[in-house]
């Protein structure tokens, strides 16, 4: 039974609430703090979530990381903003806040969407290395796109091209103006990926921090259809937050920043029931292991692959 102060905290114990209070008055955690700190979110309940954040308050704005988290400016968590922040590592000018931003920078959370743009970049160039002709990639749900703008920066004579599809025009309008250099091979599509339909076929379908916000149902349904638009050989690969991500307290308790977190079996059981084959499904992670990637492999078919079918005819009628 925890000891109730005579204060409006009725979770918080008294020392923990003047532990937040000298946080915010000298501007933010140091790298001492960041255990005792995690303690006192890890113990929070339901309730103890608003106390915290009442605690909180002079951070909570949108000149914070923890506060434009938070305020979702855009109407909905995990905007093309807040995550290019995070790519960025921004850290407020302000003495006050930016001990917290970098106290935010270094959570396994936002590390690991560092981490999975590099995963990206690194499927990309593996598929760019084989790419003897041009190369066909979907992008569900593409947001600032500077995973995209850093791969062809870094490659800019790369036989790939890109659709990438998201719902947000704001989000949109920013990745295009990132992607200034490479709009001749970038396709910028705004609609919900739910109801996107196409006659091409891709090489590769990724995405990343949008699968995290369906329910199963539509997860699913999302696999099967975008499986349809994988061609032959290719791969499609989709992000999900795993149920063992640490920052979990601290992401519901400070930024009400919800997210439905897998687990490897949940991402697999979905592919199989989306119709994939076992064989042809693995569940990979970035170093963390908090973003996980279910991978689906087409395979090749000789039959209806048309010019390795032409090529075959050709070698069989010699
Ligand atoms: C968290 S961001 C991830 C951005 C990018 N994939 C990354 O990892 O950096 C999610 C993006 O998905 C978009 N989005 C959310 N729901 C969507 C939907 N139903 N259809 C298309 N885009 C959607 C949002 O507008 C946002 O830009």
């Amino acid at each position: 039974m925890k000891a109730k102060t005579a204060s409006a905290f009725t979770v918080l114990e008294e020392q923990d609430v003047n532990y937040v209070k000298s946080l915010v008055a000298k501007g933010g955690p140091d790298r001492y703090d960041y255990r005792p700190f995690f303690s006192v979110l890890e113990h929070l309940n339901e309730q103890g979530f608003s106390e915290i954040r009442e605690l909180l308050k002079p951070i909570m704005n949108e000149g914070t990381m923890v506060g434009f988290a938070y305020a979702k400016p855009f109407g909905y968590a995990g905007d093309f903003q807040i995550i290019d922040y995070m790519y960025q590592q921004k850290v407020s000018d302000n003495p006050m806040y930016s001990k917290w931003d970098v106290w935010y920078h270094e959570q396994h959370a936002a590390k690991a969407v560092r981490n999975r743009k590099e995963f990206f970049k690194n499927v990309l160039e593996e598929l760019n290395a084989t790419a003897d002709k041009p190369k066909e990639v979907l992008v569900l749900g593409s947001g600032p796109a500077t995973d995209v703008y850093e791969f062809l920066n870094a490659h800019p004579d790369s036989k790939l091209h890109f659709d990438l599809i998201d719902l947000d025009q704001r989000a949109i309008d920013y990745a295009k103006k990132k992607n200034a250099r490479f709009l001749d091979r970038l396709n910028f599509i705004r609609m919900n990926v739910l109801r996107y339909q196409t006659h091409k076929f891709y090489d590769l379908i990724w995405s990343a921090g949008l699968f995290d916000y369906f329910k199963e149902k539509h997860f699913i349904f999302l696999l099967k259809k975008y499986q349809a638009y994988v061609k032959d050989g290719g791969e499609m690969i989709i992000g999900n937050f795993s149920d063992q991500n640490p920052s979990t307290k601290g992401m519901h308790a400070m930024l009400e920043w919800h997210l439905n977190q897998r687990s490897p079996e949940d991402l697999v059981r979905y592919a199989l029931e989306a119709g994939t084959k076992e064989e042809n499904v693995t569940v990979d992670k970035e170093p963390l292991e908090v973003n996980l990637f279910l991978r689906m492999k087409k395979p090749s078919n000789p039959f209806r692959n048309a010019e390795t079918f032409i090529s075959w005819l050709e070698i069989n009628n010699n």
